[in-house]
């Protein structure tokens, strides 16, 4: 996808001038792709699937702006760490608009990006939107998120958990849209066996070293 591609060698370039962290930008585009995969299963519209993985493709180019410290910390934050982190959300959503030209659509994308961390319950993070009030595309990411998060190696976790639809099973409800989950469910069990059959981490593909 020529469009894709474009936006990847743009996060290339980011990545470079800003030291955006290598294992982040991996991240984004896995996430990206599987965001992309599950918007695809809602709709066939180029513009609308553009602007979910555009979203993901940059959901977490706020960490650039997290301390190392704290962003590569082998264990768990303390609570003052943690406010900090949990910046990053907003930090991407003024670092894509920066990026960005400021029309309709960028500001959109820069909703979805904002609220990547809201959780279904409320709970999440910055502004605990609840249910259907977070934007439909936050929500895809979120499943594309936290799929990849637990599918791949970590610093403090050097495994893939192999029960990985099991786990996001028990965060249906709460962190996880519960129908977008059901909908989703098939692919990511796909996802999950191609993530399988690889012995190495696909971090070091996606950047050709
Ligand atoms: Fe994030
Ligand atoms: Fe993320």
């Amino acid at each position: 996808m020529d469009n894709n591609y474009h936006s990847i060698l743009h996060v290339k370039n980011e990545v470079l001038l800003n030291s955006f962290p290598l294992d982040v930008f991996v991240h984004s585009v896995n996430v990206a792709n599987i965001a992309l995969s599950i918007g695809s299963l809602l709709t066939d519209n180029k513009v609308e699937q553009r602007k979910v993985y555009d979203a993901a493709l940059y959901h977490d180019i706020g960490k650039s702006k997290i301390p190392p410290s704290i962003l590569h910390k082998n264990g768990k934050l303390h609570h003052r760490e943690w406010v900090i982190m949990a910046k990053h959300s907003l930090y991407s959503q003024e670092l894509y608009l920066n990026m960005a030209s400021n029309d309709t659509v960028n500001k959109e994308i820069g909703k979805v990006i904002r609220h990547h961390h809201e959780n279904w319950d409320g709970s999440g993070y910055p502004d605990n939107l609840e249910g259907n009030k977070i934007p439909l595309y936050s929500r895809i990411l979120k499943i594309a998120d936290v799929f990849d998060a637990i599918t791949q190696p970590r610093c403090y976790r050097p495994f893939r958990m192999r029960n990985a639809i099991d786990v996001m099973e028990l965060m249906k409800g709460k962190e996880l849209d519960p129908l977008l989950f059901e909908k989703s469910k098939g692919l990511l069990k796909i996802l999950l066996e191609e993530t399988y059959s690889k012995d190495t981490c696909n971090w070091m593909e996606a950047i050709n070293i």
